[in-house]
């Protein structure tokens, strides 16, 4: 496995293959679990070669101390690639990427920005825009692999490939669960023993909409929803929304020719989580 830290030892390495070999491209944060590495998987399956980014990337936080706090294991990260034969690994630092001008250009996405996390996080996907069309620049994917765990982020990642015509197909992967239902996410780690064990109440409350959703309309399963977090000792309720998986757009009631998706989004003390599942 090769690590790079430097834009043009990649580029120097990937211009170096062979013509034709395909190029699979997993951009992560690290902290990398068992959900990361089943995208890497199917990424090797499905190419000659293999790249991971590691990055974070400043300017898709809204909030500087979720920043500073966002875990940082490298050296676990790099051991866990290794493991799964992963041939190569991009670790720059912020000046390698935006240079003097941490900053995100701004995007349209035709409203899928404005829906869920764009109402809460603020610049959240122009900072994720950003970020992966420059990784897409350097790295020059044919395939590009995004977890279902942040399902709007695929939306839009689609969104801007489509609008950008990058030459790159974005390949969606199944969110990966905790033997328990949590969906597995870099925060989890920073969950107290207390909010971890009570933390699969998140995936409970998720079922419990899709088995309402049907007889019942969207926002009497928000109302069922905000009573079960309004009694919750731990977990305060961001959002919860039911939409149309295409547009993201709220839904009222279920239309069978569509396909749906219950979304949500709460704060454990400082710590935010975030799932969704498909109705
Ligand atoms: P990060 O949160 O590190 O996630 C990297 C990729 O792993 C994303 O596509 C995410 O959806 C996927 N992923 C995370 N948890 C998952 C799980 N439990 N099951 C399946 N897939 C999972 O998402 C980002 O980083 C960033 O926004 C990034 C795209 C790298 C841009 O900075």
């Amino acid at each position: 496995m090769l690590v790079f830290a430097k834009i043009k030892s990649v580029q120097k390495k990937l211009k170096s293959l062979k013509n034709g070999t395909t190029i699979g491209f997993v951009p992560t944060m690290g902290a990398l679990h068992e959900g990361h590495l089943s995208l890497v998987e199917k990424a090797k399956k499905e190419n000659d070669i293999v790249v991971v980014s590691i990055f974070v990337n400043p300017t898709q936080f809204d909030n500087v101390e979720d920043l500073i706090n966002y875990p940082k294991t490298i050296d676990k990260d790099l051991e866990l690639l290794k493991s799964i034969f992963c041939d190569i690994v991009f670790t720059p630092t912020p000046e390698e990427i935006y240079a003097n001008d941490i900053q995100s250009q701004s995007f349209d996405f035709d409203g899928l920005e404005f829906q869920m996390e764009g109402k809460f996080r603020e610049g959240h996907f122009n900072g994720v825009g950003t970020i992966v069309e420059r990784l897409f620049e350097i790295v020059k994917p044919h395939k590009a692999y995004f977890g279902e765990k942040d399902f709007q982020q695929i939306q839009i990642i689609r969104k801007m490939a489509e609008k950008r015509n990058l030459p790159v197909q974005i390949i969606s992967c199944p969110i990966h669960r905790e033997n328990d239902g949590l969906a597995m996410s870099s925060r989890n780690i920073r969950l107290t023993k207390e909010q971890r064990a009570d933390a699969p109440f998140i995936y409970e409350t998720l079922n419990k909409a899709k088995i309402q959703f049907g007889t019942k309309n969207a926002s009497e399963v928000l109302k069922c929803v905000e009573n079960e977090f309004k009694n919750h000792p731990l977990f305060t309720l961001e959002y919860f929304e039911i939409a149309d998986e295409d547009t993201l757009l709220p839904v009222e009631t279920k239309n069978s020719t569509k396909k749906y998706r219950a979304f949500i989004a709460i704060f454990a003390g400082k710590v935010r989580l975030i799932d969704n599942i498909s109705l």
